[in-house]
Formats: C-alpha cells, sequence, structure tokens
C-alpha cells in the first residue's frame, strides 16, 4: 500500500505505454494533469471539468506550459468525443457510481477504443460488474489511501490484460494490515445488508473466506 500524498504521483505513473492523447476528466484542481504533461511529453493533455469557474482557473494555472500541450475542456465527462484508438482517460477522485455512468456514456459515444484509468471510491463491486459487462480488461490495480479515504486505481482496455476480477480480490495480500483492514472494512459493510441481499451476502461470504 502506498502513502496517501503520493495518490496523484502515483496514478500518474500507472501507464505502461505512450498514448497521443491524454484526458484527466473530473479534473478539478488539475495536478493531475500537470504531472501527466512532464510524464508525457509527446502526448496531448485534455483538461475537462463540468463546472465553468474550475476550467477558467486552468487558464491561470497552467500559464508557464506551452498552450500546444493542453487542451482546456468544460464539458459533462460523458460526452468526450475521441479521436483516435491512441487515448488514455483517467476519471479520478469520484464515487464509483459516477464513474459508471461516465464510461457507460463514454462506450456508447465513441467508435474509437481507449484505455482507462479509474480512481474512485465505494461500489466497487457495481463498477466492476459494470466494467465487465462493457468487455473491459485490467491491466493493473492499486489500492491507495489518501487522507483516510481508500481508492481502488484499475488500468483498464477491451485489448488487452485479464479478466477483471469481481470482488477486488487480487488487491488482497494477508501480509498487509493496511490491505486487510481495507477487505475487513469491506466484509463489514456487505454482512449488515447479508440478510435482505443475494449480492451482500455473496460478497460476505467472499470476504469472509479470503480473511479466515
Ligand atoms: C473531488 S474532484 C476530483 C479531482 C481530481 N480528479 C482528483 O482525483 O483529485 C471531483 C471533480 O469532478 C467534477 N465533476 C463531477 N461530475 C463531472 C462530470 N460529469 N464531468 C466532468 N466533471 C465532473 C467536479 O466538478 C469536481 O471538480
Amino acid at each position: 500500500m502506498k502513502q496517501p500524498e503520493k495518490r496523484l504521483d502515483i496514478i500518474s505513473k500507472i501507464p505502461d505505454r505512450e498514448y497521443s492523447d491524454i484526458w484527466d476528466t473530473c479534473c478539478d484542481h488539475g495536478k493531475l494533469g500537470y504531472k501527466l504533461i512532464r510524464e508525457f511529453p509527446n502526448a496531448m493533455i485534455h483538461f475537462n471539468d463540468i463546472v465553468p469557474h474550475i476550467v477558467e482557473k486552468l487558464n491561470t494555472k497552467l500559464y508557464n506550459v506551452p498552450s500546444e500541450r493542453y487542451t482546456l475542456n468544460t464539458l459533462d465527462a460523458r460526452n468526450i468525443k475521441v479521436t483516435n484508438d491512441n487515448t488514455l482517460i483517467y476519471i479520478c477522485g469520484i464515487g464509483g457510481k459516477m464513474a459508471i455512468e461516465i464510461v457507460d456514456d463514454l462506450v456508447s459515444g465513441n467508435s474509437h477504443n481507449f484505455e482507462l484509468i479509474l480512481c474512485t471510491h465505494y461500489h466497487q463491486y457495481e463498477l466492476r460488474e459494470s466494467l465487465r459487462d462493457l468487455n473491459f480488461k485490467l491491466i493493473k490495480s492499486e489500492l491507495i489511501v489518501h487522507q483516510g479515504q481508500q481508492y481502488e486505481t484499475i488500468y483498464i482496455s477491451k485489448d488487452r490484460g485479464y479478466e477483471i476480477p469481481k470482488y477486488s480480490e487480487e488487491l488482497f495480500d494477508k501480509s498487509c494490515k493496511l490491505k486487510t483492514s481495507y477487505f475487513q472494512k469491506s466484509m463489514c459493510h456487505y454482512k449488515k445488508n447479508a440478510k435482505y441481499s443475494r449480492i451482500s451476502n455473496e460478497i460476505y461470504s467472499y470476504y469472509r473466506e479470503l480473511l479466515s
């Protein structure tokens, strides 16, 4: 498990290949995109947020970056148009449910393939189920703790990788206290509803077995 303050550093270094276009969607402060400008000198970095004044502020923040290195985009991430197959889209710092909606719309609204890095909290089971239904595969994943919040970070593609594990079990490591505690917390969460929901019971039973 990595240090909390390193979340954006970690996720900016996850890609294992070059891209021509990289989107920092839901970018807010733009710190991730700024790191990507340095990490990927040959890529065009696209900043995106739905809130106009957030994007306007970025204009000032990026004063020392050549304008041909980036674009600023005020729009709902659901409506992004991907222009080539050599594109990576980051969706970070939001909840799993919102990520499901954004990815669904990105897939249905684009004919070009793209790879994704999602760094989200909550609703991981539902997110993974939805990504599996869309035929995404897992390239790699990380569990990151930032300001007390746990984020599962997944790097996915339709063209490479392996079947996305349903229960995030590839992140489990019995020798790591923080990881064990993450899975224990998830188990307790699902236990509460196990009597009333078949899925919650299934996930609870899986985690109980994993942690035993
Ligand atoms: C908590 S910030 C995440 C900042 C950054 N990505 C990170 O990981 O630190 C969430 C941002 O998502 C933006 N946002 C929410 N829904 C969005 C959408 N559908 N399209 C684009 N931006 C969105 C919000 O305006 C906000 O700035």
